[in-house]
């Protein structure tokens, strides 16, 4: 196989170890720090039950071990059930990641009869108030209820809360409603700024100091809570030195199909000027292994300097294609992120902006209600 950028030869493709179906891009919800892509209505023809069967299917013979069933909201898929014991019987992990909102007892047990194994539910913040207004609609008291139900009907339960300017400040109490509510993992992870997060950065964006304060909280909660539960804190990169090994390599671990059977790389490639695959049109085996979106930065030999003759090339992979793409308007640049790249300003400038006094709850473009 070669590289389609350089024409380069090309080691074989790597096996994918997890498949991010996003099962429908409709939510209730309007969470401002949405990665979802901003023309929602651009993905309303979704694949049907036999098609995303055909995906799972697919999946599990390229050697796909995780699941995970997201979107939007795939509670709004009547079909979940049907999907998970597809899933399941494929002898893949399926892990549930919902708002909760739809989340009914008859509806759990459906999922629990069909094999589900694990849920992850969002929580915007600790308190209805907060969390309300970042959700966009009253949801803080059924998502508290459905993470009780998941822990009553045994499924083990990770809470994820996209920490943010607006909601950092809250972060031992967010800690303290997640041990109440007894979940095996939670997932402190900072806003990637990503399609409706991407329009709300400034708003976003914490300062170093609100930064600083919460990884003190967390690491003395993560020492307390040890044995117990497990504490993930994810960074935000614009205030690293080098830029995340963003999804462990460009299609080299992960692959994401879009509700309208696009498959993709990761969940943001749909905005890098590269041709589309879709599952209606050749098998996921085809797109992972030879498609040019797939093996566009695969490997390293797309690299420019610094990236190319860089040390610790193989630690970060330059970083975010998509992010490069975003803020230099060329992919294969150097992620900005990095203290090392020529666009590094970029994210200084925003991050001078962070830092800057001023109110932390400043009006938030909310994501499109679509349903
Ligand atoms: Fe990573 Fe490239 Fe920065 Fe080196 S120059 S640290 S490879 S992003
Ligand atoms: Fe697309 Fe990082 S989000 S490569």
């Amino acid at each position: 196989m070669t590289d389609t950028v350089t024409g380069t030869p090309q080691p074989a493709a790597p096996r994918p170890f997890g498949l991010l179906a996003e099962l429908t891009y409709r939510c209730p919800l309007a969470c401002a720090y949405c990665s979802n892509p901003i023309e929602l209505a651009r993905y309303d023809d979704e694949l049907d039950t036999a098609e995303w069967q055909r995906v799972f299917t697919e999946a599990a013979d390229l050697g796909v071990l995780q699941c995970h069933l997201s979107g939007g909201e795939p509670l709004l898929r009547r079909d979940l059930p049907e999907l998970v014991r597809t899933a399941n019987e494929l002898g893949m992990y399926t892990n549930l990641v919902t708002s909760a909102i739809g989340l009914s007892r008859s509806r759990a047990a459906g999922l629990r009869d069909a094999g589900l194994d694990h849920v992850q539910v969002s929580v915007q913040a600790d308190e209805p108030a907060t969390s309300d207004r970042i959700a966009g609609i009253r949801s803080f008291e059924r998502k508290v209820a459905a993470c009780r139900l998941v822990r009553e009907l045994g499924w083990p339960l990770t809470v994820n809360v996209v920490l943010h300017r607006q909601n950092i400040d809250r972060v031992a109490a967010i800690l303290d409603l997640v041990e109440e509510l007894q979940a095996d993992r939670v997932e402190l992870a900072n806003t990637q700024y990503y399609g409706w997060a991407w329009k709300n950065r400034t708003a976003l964006l914490p300062s170093r100091e609100q930064l600083d304060r919460a990884e003190e909280v967390v690491t003395a909660a993560r020492e307390r809570l040890r044995g117990r539960m497990e504490v993930v804190h994810v960074l935000p990169d614009y205030y690293s030195r080098y830029p995340k090994p963003c999804m462990g390599g460009w299609a080299e671990r992960q692959l994401t199909v879009a509700p309208d059977g696009d498959a993709l790389p990761c969940p943001a490639a749909q905005t890098l000027p590269l041709p589309r695959a879709s599952v209606r049109e050749a098998s996921l085996a085809a797109i992972w292994t030879e498609h040019p979106l797939f093996t566009a930065y695969r490997g390293d030999s797309w690299m420019q300097d610094p990236c190319r003759t860089c040390d610790r090339k193989d630690l970060d992979l330059g970083g975010c294609r998509c992010q490069a793409f975003q803020l230099t308007g060329d992919a294969a640049a150097t992620d900005p992120v990095c203290h090392l790249s020529p666009a590094h300003d970029l994210v200084e400038a925003a991050v001078e902006t962070a830092n800057r006094p001023g109110p932390v709850d400043v009006e938030l473009v909310p994501r499109l209600r679509h349903l």
